[in-house]
């Protein structure tokens, strides 16, 4: 795929500086409060201190785990104690039902949430669901990175910013593949099947487009909802399935490298502002840090996770030949496209599907 040109996106995604009020500020106590006493971990006596919590929904060996632990490391001692980081990986805090709602009201200061979780707050990011958004696994940082077109859709999203949140970064996990009981070669294989989705209108379109049951259900019920039936498949990248244990009560999964899971880093527009300007700039620059040792890793630590799903021996995966990808690809694009025009915005469609081959 060519890539977009920065413009067309700019205009189709104005910018907006309004912060959503009645959001708690980092020093007024509580979650996100500083405690003030100047005591934090190597903080010099009279300096303020912040807690920050970032809650996220995967497990801490996933590409968005590692970089969640990188990040509060390096923030922690870049920050000289200033700015106290507490992780909470796997839904343990908040899951995606939720983490919408405690961010706005800053009871969580951070998020990294799939960008189809943004679909009700900011549906326009349902961009980086579209199928088939990249040829390949090396096109992903560079498409998605912020100074690309798409990178910018993101940063410049003035529902986010109506909503509280600013964008800091904007995290890798890779392609999603299609895990369930019967093998997935073609389009037929789909119909009849219901399949997890996260809970995104372009992913149901998807799904639909290709004959199937789309069933929106949070990250943390999909172990439960497949071992139990309720469910025939879904849709995840190797780690996601590897360390949820999908694969477990799964027999086939195709290597289909459909979709993207990416994640937008999001902190509480309200803390932020509460920070002096030296943590301000600490935070931002270890936040774009953290993108790097993201983008770096994550590609490995999937093939990793496809390694353990291979040797666990369970689960036959099969790779899609570029004719059996057509062949979905098909049904989806441009329809899908199309379909989310007023959402995503025409010169964004009108782009990406004059760079799809
Ligand atoms: C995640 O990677 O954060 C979870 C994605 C999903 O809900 O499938």
């Amino acid at each position: 795929m060519k890539h977009l040109s920065t413009h067309t996106i700019i205009g189709a995604v104005a910018l907006s500086s309004l912060v959503l009020a009645g959001c708690g500020g980092a020093r007024s106590g509580g979650a996100g409060g500083g405690d003030g006493d100047g005591d934090g971990d190597g903080a010099t006596a009279g300096q303020e201190t912040f807690s920050l919590k970032f809650s996220h929904v995967t497990t801490e060996s996933t590409p968005k785990g590692q970089a969640a632990v990188w990040f509060e490391e390096e923030l922690e001692e870049a920050s000289d104690g200033r700015i106290q980081v507490e992780v909470y990986p796997n839904s343990e805090l908040y899951g995606d039902k939720d983490e919408m709602q405690a961010i706005q009201s800053n009871s969580v200061q951070m998020l990294a949430p799939a960008s189809a979780k943004f679909t009700t707050v900011a549906p326009a990011i349902q961009v980086l669901d579209l199928p088939f958004l990249f040829d390949s696994p090396e096109d992903i940082p560079t498409v998605a990175a912020p100074d690309t077109a798409v990178g910018e859709a993101i940063f410049a999203n003035e529902q986010l910013e109506e909503n509280g949140m600013k964008v800091l970064a904007l995290w890798d996990n890779g392609f999603k593949q299609i895990h369930s009981n019967n093998k997935t070669e073609q389009p037929s294989d789909i119909e009849g099947n219901s399949y997890r989705i996260q809970p995104s209108d372009v992913l149901k379109s998807q799904i639909e487009a290709w004959g199937g049951e789309a069933t929106p259900l949070a990250f943390a019920e999909v172990y439960n909802a497949l071992q139990q039936g309720l469910i025939d498949g879904g849709e995840n990248t190797y780690s996601n399935i590897e360390s949820q244990n999908m694969h477990t009560v799964q027999e086939h999964i195709a290597e289909s490298n459909h979709g993207y899971i990416g994640y937008i880093l999001v902190v509480n527009q309200d803390f932020f502002d509460s920070l002096p300007e030296d943590l301000q700039q600490i935070l931002t620059e270890t936040a774009e840090g953290a993108s790097e040792f993201n983008r770096e890793g994550a590609t490995e630590v999937n093939e990793e996770s496809k390694r353990v799903i291979e040797e666990a021996g369970g689960t036959e995966i099969t790779v899609w030949t570029e004719e059996q990808r057509q062949a979905f690809k098909d049904l989806v694009v441009p329809s899908v496209y199309d379909e989310y025009r007023d959402v995503i915005g025409d010169e964004i469609i009108d782009e990406l599907l004059a760079n799809q081959e």
